[in-house]
This record gives C-alpha cells, sequence and structure tokens, in this order.
C-alpha cells in the first residue's frame, strides 16, 4: 500500500517515513513502547484512552540503509521496511515481532447454497473473516505464542486460537467461548513466547477484529472498520513490565475509597424503600458485613434518569440517611438515555443545550430503552460531558455514594444505533461507527469528573462499557452473566484478562445475573467474589432471591465466612490497590503474571493470584469436593491450617462446601483488620500481621481511606521485615496520617489461624 521506503526524517521523538505512496510515523514513547501510525484517514484522531504527553526523554539512533531503515533504542531494535512492514527486536537483536509478509490465507469452508440452508435452519454460517479490513495489521507467528489480555472477552485465559471482535455488546443470553463480543473494547494484549514477551494497543475504536492464529496458525491479525493504522508496541523485560508499560500509557486505576472494597448487595430490583430497608436490617441481623446496597432503576420516577420515585422510595434523602446511620453506602444506577418526554427537565435542557445525537437527517435520534422512547447524550463533547457531570449532584444531595453507569455500550431495545448517526469527537463531527465503543469511556469520565467537581472524596462509579483507558474512572463489573457454572469458571479468567489489561477493580455478579441461583452456585460463587476488587452480588427481577440468608443456614454460613474473611483481608485488598495506582499491577492476577517461564501457569483457568503473595484455588464445578491446585515455584502454606507445600507440583486438596484453598508464599507478611460489619463501625485502631516463615518483606500503605488528602502526603508507609523467626522489626517509609495504636503479629505455624 504504501509502497517503497524513500527516506526520513526525525522531530524530537518522532520519526516520519516517506514511503512512494505516503507517510508513516514511529514514535519513541520511552525506550521501550514505540507508536506506530499510518494516518489513513485523518493525521491524528485523538486518543481516548491515553491523557497527556506520555514521550519520555530517549536516546534513540536511526539509519538508513537501502530497503530498511534501523531505529535503536536501549530496549529495542525496530526494522522498518517497504510497504511499512515493521520488526520488533530486543536490543540484543532477538526477534520479538515480526509483520507477516503474506497474502492472509482464507480458506472458503462451504458453499454459498449450504451457506444459506444453514442459515435457515439458525446456524451461523458465516465462519469467514473479511478478506482484508480498511485497516490491517498481520503479524506472524512463530508457533509458541500464548495471548492475554483483551479485556472481558469470554472463554479462557490464553485467547489463542480464538477470534473476537471489539464492539461493545449487550447480549442477555449466556455466555460461552463463542461469544466473539461482550460489554468492552480493550484492543489490548499480551504474547508471551519462549523468547519474550511484549504487549500491542490497537488505539482505534471503530469495529474491529483479533484473531489469534484461528484462520490460520502461520499469523495473528489485528482489523478494524475504520480509523488510522495506530499501535502501540509495548515491550518490558517480563510480563509485569509490559502491564505497567500499558496502564503507564493508559492510566491506572486510581485508589477507591475504602468502603468501596467491602461487601456490595444488589438486585433488579429491590421495588420499594420497604424492600431495601429489610434487606439492609437482614445483614444486620445474621451479622453478615455488608457495606453497600445498590439502588437499580426502580428508584426512578419512570425510569428517567435525575429522579426519585417518591412514591415507592419515600422523600429523596429520607431512605439514604436511614442507610446511613445503620452504615450502608447508597450505589445508585444511572443510564445515558434520556426518556423522551418534553417537560421533564433533564430531557428540556438536553434540547435546549442541543446535547443529543442526530440521525442522519439532523433530527434528534430516538429509539427505546427502560423508560420508553430515549435519546442519547453526546458525551464526546466537553459541554455536554460537564452537564451531564453537573446532574451528578442531584443523586449526591440525596445521599448518593456512588453511581453506577449501565446500558452505555450505548444498548437500545429497538435495534442497534444506525452507524450513521450523528455524533461528535470533541468539535469534530463523526458518527455512531467511530463513536460507539468509547461511549461508556466518555460517559463515565463525564459521571466521575462530575462527583469530583460535586464533593472532596474519591469518586466511585461502575460501569458496564468500556473503552482502553476507561479504568482511571470507574470500576468495572462484567455485565449481565447467569447462575451458571459455566459462568462461574469463565469469571476468573475474564477478570485476570481484565486486570492485565488495566481494569484492576473488577468484579462479576456474585451468584449470577440471570437464571436461578442455587445454594451450591452461591457458596462458590462467593468464594471468588471474596477475593475479586469488586465484590458484589446481583441478580435479576424474575430469578430466585440470593441474598446470603435466602437459601438455608449453611449456605448463609459459608456466605458469612467469606464476606468476613473479605473483611479482614481489607488492609491487603487497599494495598493492593495502592500498588496498583502507583504500578498498574492488577489486585487479582493470573499466576503467569508472575511465573512466566513455568509453562505449567500458562492455562492456569481455575486458580490466580491476589497480588504476590497469596493465591486463590476456588471450586468451580458442580458437585466437587477436591481442587486440583497447581503450586508454583517456592513454598506455600494453606492459609487456613499453615500446613506447607513444596511448589511446582500439583495437588489434590480436600475443598468441602465451606472450603476454598487458599494458599501463601513463604516470607508473605499479610496485614489483617478485625472483622466490622461495615467499614466505618470504628477506626481500625489495630493491625494484626500474619507472618508466614521464611525471612521476608512488605510494605503497607495507610491514609483515611476517602479522600484526596494522602496525595498531599496525608498517607503512612510502613516497611514490616521478618528474619524467618517469628520476629518482625518496623520502619516507618513515611508519617503523614494517624497511626495505629497497635501493631500486633502472629507468626502462622501449622495450625488453624482462623
Ligand atoms: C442491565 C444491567 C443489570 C441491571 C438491569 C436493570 O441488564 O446489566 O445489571 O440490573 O439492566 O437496570
Amino acid at each position: 500500500m504504501t509502497g517503497k521506503l524513500i527516506s526520513y526524517e526525525v522531530n524530537d521523538s518522532d520519526i516520519t517515513i516517506i514511503f512512494e505512496y505516503g507517510k508513516g510515523c514511529i514514535r519513541v514513547v520511552k525506550e521501550d513502547i514505540i507508536r506506530v501510525l499510518c494516518p489513513l484517514e485523518m493525521q491524528e484522531i485523538p486518543s481516548k484512552a491515553i491523557e497527556g504527553d506520555k514521550r519520555q526523554k530517549t536516546e534513540f539512533t536511526v539509519e538508513m540503509e537501502e530497503t530498511v531503515l534501523t531505529l535503536r533504542t536501549p530496549a529495542l531494535l525496530v526494522k522498518i521496511y517497504d510497504e511499512f512492514f515493521v520488526d520488533f527486536y530486543t536490543a540484543d537483536g532477538s526477534m520479538l515481532c515480526s509483520d507477516y509478509r503474506e497474502k492472509r490465507v482464507l480458506i472458503p469452508r462451504i458453499s454459498e447454497r449450504m451457506k444459506k440452508l444453514m442459515q435457515g435452519e439458525g446456524h451461523n454460517a458465516a465462519m469467514l473473516m473479511k478478506e482484508s479490513y480498511p485497516v490491517q495489521v498481520v503479524k506472524k507467528m512463530d508457533g509458541d505464542e500464548k495471548f492475554y489480555g483483551l479485556g472481558d472477552k469470554p472463554g479462557f485465559l490464553n485467547k489463542r486460537g480464538y477470534d473476537f471482535e471489539n464492539w461493545n455488546t449487550s447480549d442477555p443470553h449466556a455466555q460461552t467461548e463463542a461469544f466473539k463480543a461482550l460489554y468492552k473494547s480493550i484492543p489490548f494484549f499480551i504474547t508471551l513466547k519462549e523468547k519474550g514477551v511484549y504487549g500491542l494497543f490497537f488505539d482505534n475504536s471503530y469495529k474491529s477484529y483479533v484473531d489469534f492464529g484461528r484462520e490460520n496458525s502461520s499469523y495473528f491479525f489485528y482489523g478494524a472498520e475504520g480509523g488510522n493504522l495506530d499501535y502501540y508496541f509495548i515491550g518490558g523485560k517480563k510480563m509485569t513490565e509490559v502491564v505497567a508499560n500499558y496502564t503507564y500509557l493508559t492510566g491506572t486505576t486510581p485508589l477507591p475509597q475504602l468502603w468501596t472494597l467491602g461487601y456490595h448487595q444488589s438486585r433488579f430490583g429491590y421495588e420499594s424503600a420497604e424492600d431495601i430497608r429489610e434487606v439492609a436490617e437482614n445483614f444486620r441481623k445474621y451479622q453478615v458485613p455488608c457495606n453497600v446496597i445498590h439502588f437499580d432503576i426502580d428508584y426512578m420516577d419512570g425510569f428517567r434518569v435525575f429522579t426519585w420515585n417518591a412514591e415507592n422510595f419515600e422523600k429523596p434523602g429520607a431512605l439514604t440517611s436511614e442507610l446511613e446511620k445503620k452504615g450502608y453506602r447508597t450505589v445508585t444506577i444511572v443510564d445515558p438515555g434520556v426518556k423522551f418526554d418534553p417537560g421533564y427537565s433533564v430531557y428540556d435542557e438536553g434540547i435546549a443545550g442541543d446535547f443529543f445525537v442526530r440521525d442522519a437527517n439532523g433530527d434528534v435520534y430516538i429509539n427505546t430503552v427502560w423508560s420508553g422512547e430515549t435519546v442519547f447524550p453526546d458525551y464526546g463533547r466537553q459541554k455536554v460531558r460537564d452537564w451531564w457531570g453537573e446532574k451528578q449532584k442531584y443523586l449526591v444531595d440525596i445521599g448518593t455514594d456512588g453511581i453506577w453507569n449501565d446500558m452505555n455500550e450505548p444498548r437500545s431495545f429497538r435495534s442497534d444505533l444506525p452507524d450513521d448517526v450523528q455524533f461528535y469527537d470533541g468539535d469534530r463531527k463523526t458518527n455512531h461507527a467511530e463513536m460507539h465503543n468509547v461511549y461508556g469511556h466518555l460517559m463515565s469520565k463525564a459521571s466521575y469528573e462530575g462527583l469530583m467537581r460535586a464533593e472532596e472524596k474519591r469518586p466511585f462509579v461502575i460501569t458496564r462499557a468500556c473503552y482502553a483507558g476507561t479504568q482511571k474512572y470507574a470500576t468495572v463489573w462484567t455485565g449481565d452473566n447467569h447462575s451458571l457454572w459455566a459462568h462461574l469458571q469463565m469469571a476468573v479468567p475474564q477478570l485476570l484478562n481484565l486486570g492485565i489489561s488495566g481494569f484492576s477493580f473488577a468484579g462479576t455478579d456474585v451468584g449470577g445475573f440471570g437464571s436461578d441461583c442455587t445454594p451450591e452456585l452461591l457458596c462458590r460463587w462467593v468464594q471468588v467474589g471474596a477475593f475479586s476488587p469488586l465484590f458484589r452480588n446481583h441478580s435479576s427481577k424474575g430469578t430466585i432471591r440470593q441474598e446470603p440468608w435466602q437459601f438455608d443456614e449453611e449456605t448463609l454460613a459459608i456466605n458469612k465466612k467469606f464476606i468476613e474473611l473479605r473483611y479482614r483481608l481489607l488492609p491487603y485488598f487497599y494495598d493492593l490497590c495502592h500498588e496498583c495506582e502507583e504500578t498498574g499491577l492488577p489486585i487479582m492476577r493470573p499466576v503467569v503474571l508472575h511465573y512466566e517461564d513455568d509453562r505449567e501457569t500458562w492455562n492456569l483457568n481455575g486458580e490466580f493470584l491476589v497480588g504476590e503473595h497469596m493465591l486463590v484455588a476456588p471450586v468451580l464445578e458442580q458437585g466437587a469436593v477436591k481442587k486440583t491446585v497447581y503450586l508454583p515455584a517456592g513454598v506455600w502454606y494453606d492459609f487456613f491450617t499453615g500446613k506447607p507445600y513444596e511448589g511446582r507440583q500439583y495437588y489434590l486438596l480436600d475443598a468441602p462446601l465451606d472450603t476454598c484453598p487458599v494458599f501463601v508464599k513463604e516470607g508473605s507478611i499479610i496485614p489483617t483488620y478485625e472483622v466490622l460489619q461495615y467499614v466505618g463501625e470504628r477506626p481500625y485502631d489495630t493491625l494484626k500481621l500474619l507472618i508466614f516463615p521464611g525471612e521476608g518483606c512488605y510494605v503497607h500503605y495507610q491514609d483515611n481511606g476517602i479522600d484526596f488528602a494522602y496525595r498531599k502526603g496525608e498517607y503512612n508507609l510502613y516497611e514490616f521485615r521478618s528474619d524467618g523467626t517469628g520476629t518482625v522489626r518496623t520502619e516507618m517509609l513515611h508519617e503523614g496520617y494517624r497511626t495505629y495504636k497497635a501493631v500486633e503479629t502472629i507468626a502462622i505455624t501449622e495450625q488453624d489461624i482462623l
């Protein structure tokens, strides 16, 4: 397409390459991040994922021989050829990633006639991808690549052999690995192979396709329906460095308020104040800790956003303040669609301000969502985001502590929005095809910034639809799953891949949203939920109720046990949030992230790390009371009994219904708190350290858990060192906040510790 390589110019960190039929650009963002840009649509499409200038001053050299341009940074060697083929090597010349020079091989698998017949029977007989996409990058496969990341895509941890679409999609059916797209588009993945590891981030919001060797095992490819060819090669010596580099580009999840890490209860729908009051009372009655109750769409007046259904939910502010007194925080749902309803103030303001998207003829576009005829704010414009941000105040004033953004793919009931619906990207007129995948992102940004202006607390926004980089503004849940074992099994790889795609603060609907939950499924799900960053039980109208007490005493006791465990481990989770803000490393991690040289970890779908110190191996199969666990290198201690296990081995462990195997690595120090019924019940004055055998060092972070004072130095950093005999030395690395009254240590030996 671009023809022969002619010459080049270096300007600061950009190398402009002149080809026979056009120009390309290579940007040295830092020594191990290289941007490749071919402006197919326009010179520069402003990135939604990357904010601010990420370039670091980097020494590099460029030289051109006849048919190849060579760029060297301290970390990478990049060679650029005719047709803008680009190959990436380590600095010492080991090939990492190379463009595939041949044509893609498309093998028609069935005749057109057969395809039609099969479609008649309801089969999806499309089976082949397009021959080529307006934007396309094809990379060679060496044969041993594993692929991780790509956000919330269904299926297994390692995506090799599968293909996916990036088009934010809400499909309420039970999901399997045959699903191509879900709610989020995060076109970033990590390739791990024997000779190295790297990431690729395709910063293009149009509908796109990623094929990891499904079409042909000689290559993997990325194709998009429009936009620029604009991608980042993300290096790093280890997988952890690739994740850190990716989040350096797109941002890390900011430290949340401490209570957001507690247990959340939700249901679509608690239909009245009475319903909610009963739920709140039951948690305290059964002494099951709970911090948050979510209000689904029924709290609104006729599903009109930024209104209150005073008839069923009492006068605005009354219920929230009653709940607050009992230690509950309130999170209210807000959908993007505004009811088409002249006379309703939000609709009227939007019309007066020209804030809604328009159809190809220039009329305000109308579709149907919960409230009936609905119009859609055009969040690509700053003034629309500002307006939407201001609207949050209505809920904050009522006493809401967090905003739950849903249906923001955007979902519409009367067919999808046509591609040509007019949207804006800043001042530039564009269309739905370009803005669809960033709609949820921009809505979350508007909500986050609005909350930021409304009060001096760390905003808590939960969103369903996302693009790369949304982690800066919102926590996420994986949307409408089902109370099915297959969904519980998928929850683990899904959260792990979200984590290494930047989304550290993520969770699934514990117990499952659609279909009926069973007591056993809820018990096993709460064991995963207790270790998921966002821990929320949520279910749909029409399904069996699944709050912890809804089944029997055993189910209640198991829920209580794991929710209490979560409250005990809150300082560990909070430390991981602090680490995440600094480094981008997620809370819940695939084992491969820290043990990439150990091939047994490459496809571990049923166990995970929480931070670097803890390994969780939940039972994910109906009826199972044993679990096969792989422990990587080192000695691991059973968290509950202190029993040691030598790593690099598989174990078949007993795991009756009330047990979830959890291990802690030798030399670890795990900080714990007493179990409270909710964060805020009493100040956490005592920190209890669980000291596992072996020498170790652990840095613990503490602040007020609420606002941004920590950014002005109001926090403590403790360094604890254990010498392997149970003795711990403490050093204050930073003191800017009231310290604990006591730090106690418990040396773990082979015994029951909980
Ligand atoms: C969507 C959401 C779900 C919510 C429901 C009603 O299906 O994914 O969580 O309960 O809408 O608002």
